[in-house]
C-alpha cells in the first residue's frame, strides 16, 4: 500500500537509509481517517510477513452455560482537563529530507486446486434483528487541581555508557537493588509455573525513589499537578505479592490502535491489576486519540528533556487517566506525535520513538513513581532496556528491571548508525555488534533492546522457538539465539469485556453458549444484509478481518477465490493495507456480487459483527507471532481456518474427524492447494455434519482464550525478576 513518505529530522550529513516499517493499518478512532502528516514526498511502502510455533491446546467439549464475561469496564473517574498541554510544544522542526523505505512484496505463487464440495441447504431463516451498536460513554468526573511540590523534576542524567558487551545481563535472580528486604517464598501457580510469594509483605507501591538532583538537565516543571481520583479495580485483587509495573508502548485500545498490539496493551494490564500488580500504562499522546479520550486526560506536569545531540530541550507533557484500576500516562509533544496515524514512515518514527523511550523514562522519574519492572514492547520502546543502563543507570528509574516482548519480529526500527546516535544519545559503546550495530552502516533499535533487556518474551511458545531459525528470525536468529535464556513465549488472550457475545452492543442479536445455536444465523443475516450479499442461511459465510499485508497469507486466498466461491459459500474480507490486496479484493467485489464483501476500512464494530455472523474465519498467515483474530473468533461460535505457525498452531487444535476433537481446520505448508484442502473440510463438515460442527461450535466458545493464565505467566515472570 502506498504510503507517504517524510522526512526531516535528520542530523546533517546522515544519510539515510533503506527501512522497513509497520503498515500503519488504519487507525482506530471511530472511522477517523489516517491523515499522513505532509510530506515531503511519498513513496510506496510497506510490506512484512512470516512464523510459526507451539504452546497449549485445550479442548473439551462441554457445555456449559455462557462464557464468563468477567470483566466490564464503565470506566467513570476523572477528570479535570487542562487545555494547557500541548501549548508548550517544543518548536518545529528542521528540515526534511527523504529516505527510502525497503519493501519486502513476496511473490505471490501457487494455483488453487479445484473445490469439491456437497451443499446441503440449511433451512431455518431466522429474522435478523435490528439493533445499533451503542457508545460506550464514561462521565468524566472533574477532578480537582491541586499544586504539587514542583521539585525534582527528574530528567535522565547523562552517565557514562555500561560496557557494551556482548552478553547482556543473564538472568539477575533475588537482587533487591534497593536493599531493602523482602521474603521471597516458591509457590507453584495453576500452571505449573513458579512464583515467588510472599509472606503477607506487599510491596506498597514501589514509590521509594529519592529524588535526585539532576544539573545540566534544563527542568524546567511545575504547574499545577492534579491529584487524579482512582477508581477501583473492578475486580477482586489477588493476594499475590504485589508488584508495579511500567507498560512502555506505542499503541493502546480505546485509544489508538493498528492491530493486536493494541489489544494487549489494553487488556494485559487490567487482568495484572487484579494479580496485584499497579500497573501504569505509559503512551505517546497522539493527536489522533479521540477528542472522548482526550477531554479525559488531566495535566500531570511537565518539564523539558534533552535529546540525543540536537542540543535542544524538548517539552513532556504528562497527561493522565486512570480507568479500571489502571492509570495512563501520555506522554505530550506536539512536535512528534501530531500524526493522524501513529506509524508514518521510519524517517519521522525513528526521531519519534527516541524520543518517546527516554521521555517515558524521565517522566517516571518526575512523577518519582518508580516501577519494579518497565515492562516494553516492540521496536518504539525497544531502547528503554538501553537508556536503563546508560544514560538512566544512575537515576531512580535505573532500579527496575526489564522486560521487552516482541509482537512481531517483522518491524524492528533499523536506521543508519549516526541518525540512531544523534537523536538517541545514546553511547558509544552501546552501537557494538553484541546489542545496536546491524551491520557496517547500520543500528537496530530491537537487537539493542533485546540485549538490554532482563528477560525477552514473545506472544506465543511457538513463535519464541521460530524466531531462533533463519526462517522466521527476520536476520535476528542468531542474536536471539544467544539470548534464548531469557527469552519465553507466554500466549496471548483476549479480553472478555471487549469480546463477549452475550453483551456485545455492536451485534444483531447477542448471545451465549446456551443459545449460540438459536442465534447465530440471526448475525448472519444481518451481516448478508449490512454488506449486500444474498441474504441465505443457507450459505457457508467465510470471513477474514486482518491487515492487508503479505504477513497474513493473502496471497494464498487471492489464488483460491474463484475455488472458494463455489456457489454456496460467500466471504467477507475486512481490512486495509497493502494497495495490491485492497485491489485484489475490491476486484473479486465486483466480480462477485452478493456472494464476496471486501470493506476495505478499518471498522471495530463490523469486525464484531463478522466474528458474529461468520461461520468460519481464515488466518492463513505466512508468519503469525500470536494472532487474536482466531481467538475472537472461536469465542463467538466462528470455526478457525489456520495455517499451523505461531500462536495459530498453539490455539487451534486440528479438528479430527474420527474423534471429534478439535478446534477448527489447520494446514501446515504455505500453500494455496493445502489453504483450499483446509477450506474444504470446513465446508464438508458444515454441510454433511451439521451436528458435528454444532459441536464445535460450543466448543470454542467454551474454551478459555482469556488472558487469565496468561497473565498469571507473566506475572511470574516479574516475581522471578523482583525476588526479595
Ligand atoms: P496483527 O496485530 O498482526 O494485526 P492480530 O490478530 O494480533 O493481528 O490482531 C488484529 C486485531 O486488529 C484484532 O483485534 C482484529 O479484530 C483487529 N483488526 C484488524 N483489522 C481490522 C479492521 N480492518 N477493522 C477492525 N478491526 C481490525
Ligand atoms: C503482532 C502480531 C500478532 C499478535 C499481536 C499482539 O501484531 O502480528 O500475531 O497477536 O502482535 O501480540
Amino acid at each position: 500500500m502506498a504510503r507517504e513518505k517524510t522526512v526531516s529530522k535528520k542530523p546533517a550529513g546522515a544519510e539515510t537509509a533503506p527501512v522497513e516499517e509497520k503498515t500503519p493499518a488504519a487507525v482506530n478512532v471511530l472511522s477517523e481517517k489516517a491523515a499522513v502528516p505532509a510530506a515531503v514526498e511519498k513513496k510506496a511502502a510497506p510490506a512484512e510477513e512470516k512464523t510459526a510455533g507451539t504452546e497449549k491446546k485445550t479442548t473439551a467439549a462441554r457445555k456449559k452455560t455462557a462464557a464468563a464475561s468477567k470483566k466490564t469496564a464503565a470506566g467513570k473517574k476523572t477528570t479535570a482537563k487542562r487545555t494547557t498541554a500541548g501549548t508548550k510544544a517544543a518548536p518545529a522542526t528542521e528540515e526534511k529530507v527523504a529516505a527510502p523505505v525497503e519493501l519486502k512484496a513476496e511473490p505471490v505463487k501457487e494455483t488453487a486446486a479445484p473445490v469439491e464440495k456437497k451443499v446441503e441447504p440449511v433451512k431455518e431463516a431466522a429474522a435478523p434483528v435490528e439493533k445499533k451498536a451503542e457508545p460506550v460513554k464514561e462521565a468524566a468526573i472533574p477532578v480537582e487541581v491541586k499544586a504539587e511540590p514542583a521539585k525534582e523534576a527528574v530528567a535522565p542524567v547523562e552517565v557514562k555508557a555500561e560496557p557494551a558487551k556482548e552478553a547482556v545481563a543473564a538472568p539477575a535472580e533475588g537482587k533487591n537493588e534497593t536493599g531493602k528486604k523482602k521474603t521471597a517464598s516458591a509457590e507453584k501457580t495453576a500452571s505449573g509455573a513458579k512464583k515467588a510469594g510472599t509472606s503477607g509483605k506487599k510491596r506498597a507501591s514501589a514509590k521509594k525513589a529519592e529524588p535526585e538532583e539532576k544539573k545540566d538537565e534544563p527542568v524546567v516543571t511545575v504547574e499545577e499537578t492534579a491529584p487524579v481520583e482512582e477508581s477501583a479495580p473492578v475486580n477482586e485483587v489477588s493476594n499475590l505479592p504485589r508488584r508495579s509495573i511500567a507498560f512502555i508502548g506505542s499503541e493502546c485500545h480505546p485509544f489508538v490502535k493498528t492491530g493486536g498490539l493494541g489489544d494487549v496493551m489494553y487488556a494485559l494490564p487490567r487482568e495484572l491489576a487484579r494479580l496485584n500488580c499497579d500497573v501504569r500504562v505509559i503512551l505517546p499522546r497522539y493527536a489522533c486519540i479521540p477528542k472522548e479520550y482526550q477531554d479525559k486526560m488531566v495535566y500531570r506536569g511537565e518539564f523539558y528533556m534533552d535529546l540525543g545531540k540536537t542540543g535542544r530541550n524538548y517539552y513532556v507533557g504528562i497527561m493522565e487517566y486512570i480507568w479500571d484500576g489502571v492509570v495512563y500516562d501520555f506522554i505530550d509533544n506536539q512536535e512528534f506525535f501530531t500524526s493522524g496515524n501513529p506509524y508514518t514512515n521510519l524517517v519521522d518514527d525513528i526521531p519519534k520513538y527516541c524520543f518517546f523511550s527516554k521521555a517515558a523514562l524521565a517522566a517516571l522519574n518526575y512523577m518519582n513513581w518508580i516501577p519494579d519492572i518497565v515492562h516494553c514492547h516492540d521496536w518504539q520502546a525497544a531502547l528503554v532496556p538501553v537508556y536503563l543502563r546508560t544514560l538512566f543507570r544512575d537515576t531512580p528509574v535505573g532500579r527496575a528491571k526489564s522486560i521487552l516482548t516482541i509482537h512481531n519480529l517483522r518491524f524492528q526500527g533499523v536506521y543508519n548508525i549516526p541518525t540512531i546516535q544523534y537523536w538517541s544519545g545514546l553511547p558509544r559503546e552501546v552501537f557494538g555488534m553484541g546489542a545496536l550495530q546491524q551491520n557496517w552502516v547500520d543500528a537496530n533499535m530491537l537487537k539493542g533492546g533485546l540485549a538490554y533487556a532482563d528477560r525477552i518474551t514473545t506472544v506465543s511458545g511457538t513463535y519464541a522457538g521460530e524466531i531462533q531459525t533463519s526462517e522466521y528470525g527476520e536476520g535476528l536468529e542468531d542474536h536471539l539465539r544467544y539470548h534464548s535464556g531469557k527469552l519465553r513465549g507466554i500466549v496471548n488472550g483476549i479480553d472478555y469485556g471487549m469480546w463477549n457475545p452475550e453483551t456485545d452492543p455492536a451485534l444483531a442479536e447477542n448471545y451465549g453458549l446456551g443459545n449460540v445455536l438459536d442465534h447465530k444465523m440471526a448475525n448472519k443475516l444481518a451481516l448478508q444484509k449490512e454488506l449486500g450479499l444474498e441474504e441465505n442461511t443457507d450459505k457457508f459465510v467465510i470471513g477474514l478481518v486482518s491487515r492487508l499485508t503479505d504477513q497474513k497469507g493473502l496471497d494464498l486466498v487471492n489464488a483460491i477465490v474463484p475455488q472458494i466461491l463455489d456457489g454456496n459459500t460467500q466471504m467477507v474480507v475486512l481490512g486495509t493495507g497493502d494497495k495490491r490486496y485492497e485491489d485484489a479484493f475490491r476486484f473479486y467485489e465486483d466480480a462477485y456480487k452478493g456472494t464476496f464483501s471486501a470493506c476495505i476500512q478499518y471498522d471495530e464494530a463490523r469486525a464484531h459483527r463478522i466474528y458474529a455472523g461468520a461461520d468460519a474465519l481464515l488466518v492463513p498467515s505466512r508468519f503469525e507471532p500470536c494472532g487474536l483474530t482466531q481467538l475472537n473468533a472461536m469465542h463467538y461460535g466462528t470455526l478457525p481456518i489456520v495455517r499451523e505457525t505461531g500462536g495459530l498452531k498453539d490455539t487451534v487444535e486440528p479438528y479430527n474427524e474420527f474423534t471429534g476433537d478439535g478446534n477448527g481446520f489447520t494446514f501446515d505448508r504455505y500453500d494455496a492447494g493445502l489453504l483450499l484442502g483446509a477450506i474444504n473440510r470446513a465446508k464438508t463438515l458444515y454441510f454433511d455434519n451439521r451436528y458435528h460442527w454444532d459441536e464445535v461450535v460450543q466448543r470454542d466458545m467454551d474454551k478459555d482464550v482469556s488472558w487469565e493464565l496468561s497473565a498469571r505467566q507473566y506475572k511470574d515472570l516479574y516475581l522471578e525478576l523482583t525476588q526479595w
